[in-house]
């Protein structure tokens, strides 16, 4: 019998090749790029699949860098390998391309077409490259970065972090230290978490990261194993570490902190259960309502959510006070999706200081059945007080901690799913959620809204600058200058961040 001369996978295999030969088999819809996929570091199979891919979604790739190409998309390069590979290739000013990181095509095919390409697909800064036109690139060009400030507060930290997969391992070594009682060592992974992720690329090598502050020889040791291994052995020791797992799991309760971990750790508990089975412990009102909402407060506040609560809180305070601004502060203002709670600030221009408000909001949301715990704090400033030297002090506002129900048909039904309705009577409908309000007189405004809404790195590094550079003094309330020996005034952020000599930082670009 003869054999046909060519088989159905013969013509599948023909029809693979001719796609890749000739790109013009497929119809270009996106004719505002032309891309270039580098060979370097990923080989020519996948090369060859990723051309044939974009192709067929309606992309133009070409094989060779011709002088048509507008955007080069490299994997597992740093900027500085696809800069000192195109210094090889005499094409001129490569500063025309876009360099962009594999994941931006990968985004591109899962939605069919092309998508913005911002920070985390960005191997270089168009204008960093284009202001430092380099003739001839020296062998391993320096990453084309501005020089990264020591000071968070200099520094532009949106919420688009390329280098998550090394922050991720340094916040567990950091808690771990915290746990420990090991201030220094936690502060200096909280720094090095707050610059990683500032960089506008992907460390993925350890040249990318020459000249970045903060990162000692311990933090850079692990970024390292991190670059060749995809993971770091003392994050996954960490991971396993019996202390570390009982006090992320003690901590996770609202009103306990590391001394009670450390008092039920001592005790022999492990577990939460365990905890709870105990009825002899005394718990504080704190920790009680910390039990009794935990499922829902570990459950991180949706936007939706901390909108709706938005909308509780105005209506209540300015029932009281109409002219009354309230302002949501805290990781939600810097533009944070989720959160662990809702951050408040409350200021009557009109009053100046009602100590009432807090306490008759209060009553309110008890007469409503609202409130499912509260811990009113009064005010304790005192006028003629100089600000803070300490970095982490607590500010003298007075403020409330509480714990609000709120209903779930009070969220934008469109945007977030409630669990569905049970046809049980007893279903619960509402959530409990983790909120701060805090009350200042108008005159202070602007220092405490610069100082809630964080983030806390960010806080710190204010002051920080403000002692160190400026010889002044900052906390919430106020700014002191110590040569002038004067309180300076301020009506906005703005006005601080001028008195401070530093370029503005808008609230989203301050999540060092
Ligand atoms: N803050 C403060 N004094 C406190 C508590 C908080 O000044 N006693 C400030 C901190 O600068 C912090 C901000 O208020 O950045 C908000 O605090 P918090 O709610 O703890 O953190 P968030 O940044 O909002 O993060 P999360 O989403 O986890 O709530
Ligand atoms: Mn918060
Ligand atoms: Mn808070």
């Amino acid at each position: 019998m003869d054999k046909p001369s060519t088989t159905i996978s013969d013509l599948k295999k023909k029809r693979r090749m001719n796609a890749l030969i000739s790109p013009t088999l497929h119809e270009i819809k996106f004719n505002e790029f032309v891309l270039f996929i580098l060979e370097k570091k990923m080989g020519t199979t996948r090369r060859a699949f990723l051309m044939e891919l974009a192709r067929r979604k309606g992309f133009r790739v070409e094989s060779e860098l011709s002088d048509s190409v507008t955007h080069i998309v490299a994997e597992n390069n740093s900027c500085s390998d696809v800069l000192e590979w195109l210094a090889g290739q005499n094409v001129g000013d490569s500063s025309r391309f876009e360099l962009l990181d594999i994941s931006w095509l990968t985004e591109c095919m899962k939605v069919g077409k092309p998508v913005e390409a911002i920070g985390k697909h960005q191997l270089v800064i168009r204008g960093s490259l284009t202001s430092n036109p380099s003739p001839k690139p020296a062998k391993t060009p320096p990453l084309a970065t501005k020089e990264v400030s020591q000071y968070a507060c200099k520094r532009r930290t949106t919420l688009n972090n390329c280098n998550q997969k090394f922050t991720d391992a340094f916040e567990i070594l950091a808690k771990n230290f915290e746990f420990r009682e090991n201030e220094g060592i936690c502060l200096a992974f909280m720094r090095a978490i707050s610059v990683l992720k500032c960089l506008p690329f992907t460390i993925v090598r350890m040249r990318d990261i020459e000249g970045v502050p903060w990162l000692g020889e311990q933090v850079k040791s692990i970024i390292e194993e991190i670059i060749e291994d995809g993971e770091s052995s003392r994050v996954k020791a960490v991971l396993n570490d019996e202390r570390y797992k009982s006090f992320l799991l003690f901590t996770s309760i609202f009103g306990v902190g590391l001394k009670t971990s450390e008092k039920w750790y001592r005790q022999g508990f492990r577990t939460l259960d365990e905890v709870k089975a105990d009825k002899s412990l005394k718990l504080t009102k704190m920790q009680k309502a910390g039990f009794l909402y935990h499922e829902d407060l570990v459950s991180c506040v949706a936007k939706e959510e901390a909108d709706a609560v938005y909308l509780i809180v105005k209506e209540a305070v300015r029932a009281f006070l109409p002219e009354a601004l309230v302002t949501l502060t805290g990781g939600f203002r810097r533009g944070k999706k989720i959160g662990h709670d809702v951050d408040f600030l409350i200021s009557d221009p009109e009053s100046g200081e009602d100590e009432q408000l807090l306490p008759n909001v209060i009553k309110l949301w008890e007469k409503q059945e609202l409130l499912l715990y509260y811990d009113l704090v009064e005010s304790t400033f005192e006028k003629t007080k100089l600000p803070s030297r300490k970095v982490d002090a607590m500010d003298h506002f007075q403020k409330c901690f509480l714990i609000l129900k709120l209903h779930h048909q009070k969220v934008d039904s469109n945007r977030s799913k409630p669990p569905p309705e049970s046809k049980t009577h007893e279903a619960k409908n509402w959530k409990a959620i983790r909120v701060d309000l805090v009350m200042c007189p108008i005159q202070q405004y602007a220092y405490a809204l610069l100082g809630w809404t964080g983030s806390r790195q960010f806080e710190r590094d204010l002051r920080r600058y403000a002692t160190h550079e400026k010889k002044m003094m900052l906390d919430n309330h106020a700014l002191y200058d110590k040569t002038k020996k004067i309180f300076l005034k301020a009506e906005s952020e703005e006005d601080i961040f001028t008195h401070l000599g530093l370029d503005y930082i808008e609230p989203w670009e301050r999540n060092a």
